[in-house]
């Protein structure tokens, strides 16, 4: 068998990023000796401390050089002695829009029904997957101050989006549901009796598209229903398509009902360039040095990011052994209360895989 040779961008960023990262790194080097494919690892120490030295967030060059690797592996974006925005936007929107990263994948699965905090629901009635879009909407960054400072003064943040980019997102999603194989339903998450330019541009794209798929059931639910239904019948979603904002926002919600932060796992996905990988817990600075973040929801990213490459077998079989220590072995999911260290968790999904 050929042994595939991958280059794999790493990012540790700020906070408890690269302790988490370390245990996703090791996840994957056990998971290319076990089938059998190779990788390099570049590390870049894009993050807070270098903005503190150097005033640099990430520039277009270092962007560029991002472009040749077949993935990046990214930790965390955030510290608290830069001004909030500055490394978000600076760094990880940045990578977002400059690498055309336009799908927000994040996966929404509970493991173990004791890590739930929804009473009687369990790992069936909890599993679908949000597709955001991650190029558009607010996040663009369109508006303007009127009168600054003034009392009489207006601030406008225009939701911006491009028919092309509502129609690559709402394909993708139909073709991820196709895919996925689960229940086939696909729901369009929005507010059409609200947003009346963009909501009804995002209905028109998704009833013209869903023609092409008569295999998938198709719904739509308010952004607001929605965070009641993900509370109340989670096992009514199979995957969900949704803008950018409302992408953000359920997704926090997601992460909350599949078991914490410490689990949820997201990729920056552009299907025909290099994809992006973080565990979307956030940089946790309060647990930095503590050895007692929980690093499953990086190593989760780890296994998403192999998918993405197209090791499906080593993909799967991480996620497998996420599955059985967050159901037989850890006492919770939240730092500081798993029974283990960091570096233990890591060494225990290493031992399953
Ligand atoms: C996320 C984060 C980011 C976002 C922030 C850090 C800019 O919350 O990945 O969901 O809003 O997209
Ligand atoms: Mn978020």
């Amino acid at each position: 068998m050929a042994s595939k040779n991958y280059k794999i961008a790493v990012i540790g960023g700020d906070g408890t990023g690269p302790e988490v990262v370390a245990e996703g790194l090791k996840v994957l080097k056990a998971a290319s000796k076990k089938f059998g494919f190779d990788y390099k690892e570049e590390m870049f120490d894009y993050g807070g401390e270098r903005y503190l030295e150097t005033g640099k967030t990430i520039t277009d060059q270092e962007l560029e050089g991002l472009k040749k690797f077949d993935a990046i592996f990214l930790g965390a974006i955030g510290h608290p002695g830069v001004k909030p925005g500055i490394l978000e936007q600076g760094i990880l929107l940045k990578t977002r829009f400059a690498l055309d990263q336009y799908i927000n994948l994040r996966p929404v699965k509970l493991y173990n029904s004791a890590f739930c905090p929804l009473k009687d629901k369990g790992p069936d009635d909890i599993d679908f997957v949000v597709v955001r879009e991650n190029s558009e909407g607010i996040y663009k960054g369109m508006g303007e101050f009127q009168n600054k400072g003034k009392p009489d003064e207006v601030a406008i943040q225009i939701s911006y989006n491009t028919r092309k980019g509502v129609e690559r997102c709402i394909r993708y999603a139909f073709e991820f549901t196709r895919k996925r194989n689960k229940r086939k339903k696909l729901t369009l998450c929005g507010k059409t009796n609200v947003l009346t330019y963009a909501w009804d541009l995002w209905q028109r794209v998704f009833d013209e598209v869903k023609k092409e798929y008569p295999d998938v059931t198709t719904d739509y639910a308010h952004v607001d229903a929605t965070t009641m239904w993900f509370v109340k019948n989670p096992e009514w979603f199979d995957v969900i398509v949704t803008d950018n904002i409302f992408g953000d926002i359920i997704t926090d919600l997601g992460a909350m009902i599949q078991g914490g932060m410490g689990i949820a796992a997201g990729g920056n996905i552009n299907p025909e360039g290099v994809s992006m990988f973080e565990p979307i817990g956030g940089s946790a600075p309060k647990y930095t040095g503590k050895h007692v973040i929980n690093p499953l929801a990086a190593i989760c990213a780890a296994g998403m990011l192999l998918d993405n490459i197209g090791e499906e077998k080593a993909a799967k079989a991480v996620e497998s052994a996420v599955i059985k220590i967050a159901s037989t072995r850890m006492k919770s999911l939240a730092a500081g209360k798993m029974g283990y260290s960091t570096e233990e968790v890591g060494d225990l999904v290493v031992e399953n895989l």
